[in-house]
């Protein structure tokens, strides 16, 4: 079941915003940015930001939305991802039960996260075991009554590689297609059946199968997976996805370098039917890792073109890096409020785009919300700074132009 918070908070923040005009940037090279997941694989430390970050107080601030409150309004929900520090932290639960009302886990529903190697051996099969920290996360969801993504199930990254072996020993060979499937099928398989067992299944609402399956050339990724079952493995997962799945669960394939890959993605998703032409997928999820200088028209032709095929499209990690992949910038002031107005301008896009019904679109999820805890916390991306006070960005994002950096202050 969905599960929802719909609240308004009325806030009244303080921010100085300094009169100073901002350049404009430059339209971007249509070059494909670098692999996330090669860059990250531990969760960020929750170390300050050395970057500018807005001065001290000059005029309240009445901010009368929530990212929440505001995306309510079009019935997409407001995510976040979510660590382990975050629901330690005071000020981050403040934050996160604030702004938003869904959430998906940072890195601890990962399979490096779930697959259990001693159970495995011991089980002569693939064995989901949820730790520690995973149960905790799932607990604070489920107090605080949050609706849940589910972040991944097949990946190349992040994922053992001790699953593709005979008796899961990586000095021996690896298993069969036979063996693999089996294999896929018993994880997907359980991975609901467990999170269902433990009273947590009903938070969630979707469920990203397969992550980052495709490159930019419009080849598949080198992966084990491909390298055991073949070329269908992608389809397999949708199978087995739809048949453990609940009905309530939508079932997601999501990728980064999206606005590069849509012609791809396009021919892809159709493929994902059963042997009666139904959708085994219900809907595509675009990371959004962009940059300041990333072509807007681009990416809501993108939008527009996968949304064209009556799938949700969600933004399911969104975060604004300043500058190009190739080109970082500095957080000056005026490359802040750069950020700010891309910020308005893309979720001025989106929503508009969903008002006139050119994409369904449920959730947007942005990956984190504070730069000092962002995995590109040195590319200042998200809506807060180190001291958790809201940057250009955070009121872009929310629509309130006259603070996103477009005038004078
Ligand atoms: C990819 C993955 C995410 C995360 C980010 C970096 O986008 O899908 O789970 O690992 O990289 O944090």
């Amino acid at each position: 079941m969905k599960k929802w918070k719909l609240g308004l908070l009325t806030a009244v923040l303080a921010l100085s915003m300094t009169a100073c005009s901002a350049k404009e940037t430059a339209a971007p090279e249509a070059t494909p940015t670098p692999t996330p997941a090669a860059e990250a694989t531990a969760t960020p430390a929750p170390t300050p930001e050395p970057t500018a970050t807005p001065e001290p107080t000059k005029e309240p601030i009445v901010v009368t939305e929530t990212f929440q409150s505001l995306f309510g309004k079009y019935d997409i929900k407001a995510g976040t991802c979510l660590s382990d520090f975050m629901i330690s932290n005071k000020k981050c639960n403040q934050i996160i039960t604030e702004q938003f009302n869904s959430i998906t886990f940072e890195n601890h529903l990962k399979p490096e996260a779930v697959l259990n190697h001693q159970e495995s051996v011991a089980a002569g099969d693939l064995v989901v075991k949820f730790n520690n920290t995973t149960l905790s996360l799932l607990e604070w969801c489920k107090e605080n009554n949050m609706a849940v993504r589910g972040h991944t199930i097949i990946w190349h990254s992040q994922t053992p590689d001790w699953i593709f072996y005979e008796d899961f020993d990586t000095k021996k060979d690896l298993v069969s297609r036979d063996v693999m499937l089996a294999r896929m099928e018993s994880y997907i398989k359980q991975t609901f059946e467990k999170l269902d067992e433990l009273g947590y299944l009903e938070m969630f609402y979707a469920y990203d199968v397969v992550n980052e399956a495709w490159m930019e050339d419009g080849s598949k990724r080198d992966s084990l997976w491909l390298k055991t079952i073949g070329d269908d493995y992608l389809w397999q997962a949708f199978y087995f996805a739809d048949k453990y799945a609940p009905e309530y669960i939508d079932l997601y394939y999501n990728d980064y370098n999206e606005q590069f890959k849509t012609l791809t993605l396009y021919n892809f998703i159709q493929t994902l039917v059963d042997e009666d032409g139904n959708y085994l997928i219900d809907g595509v999820g675009f990371q959004a890792h962009l940059y300041t200088e990333d072509n807007l028209e681009t990416y809501f032709t993108t939008l527009e073109k996968i949304g064209s095929l009556g799938l949700k499209v969600c933004l399911t990690e969104l975060d604004v890096s300043l500058g190009t992949w190739q080109n970082v910038k500095m957080a000056t002031e005026d490359n802040l409020k750069a950020q700010g107005r891309y910020y308005y301008n893309l979720i001025n896009g989106i929503l508009q785009r969903v008002e006139e019904g050119k994409v369904k679109m449920d959730s947007l999820t942005v990956w984190g919300f504070a730069d000092n805890l962002s995995w590109r916390k040195e590319r200042s991306p998200l809506f807060y700074n180190m001291l958790y006070q809201p940057k250009y960005s955070f009121y872009g994002a929310l629509q309130m132009k006259e603070h996103a950096g477009f005038a004078e202050e």
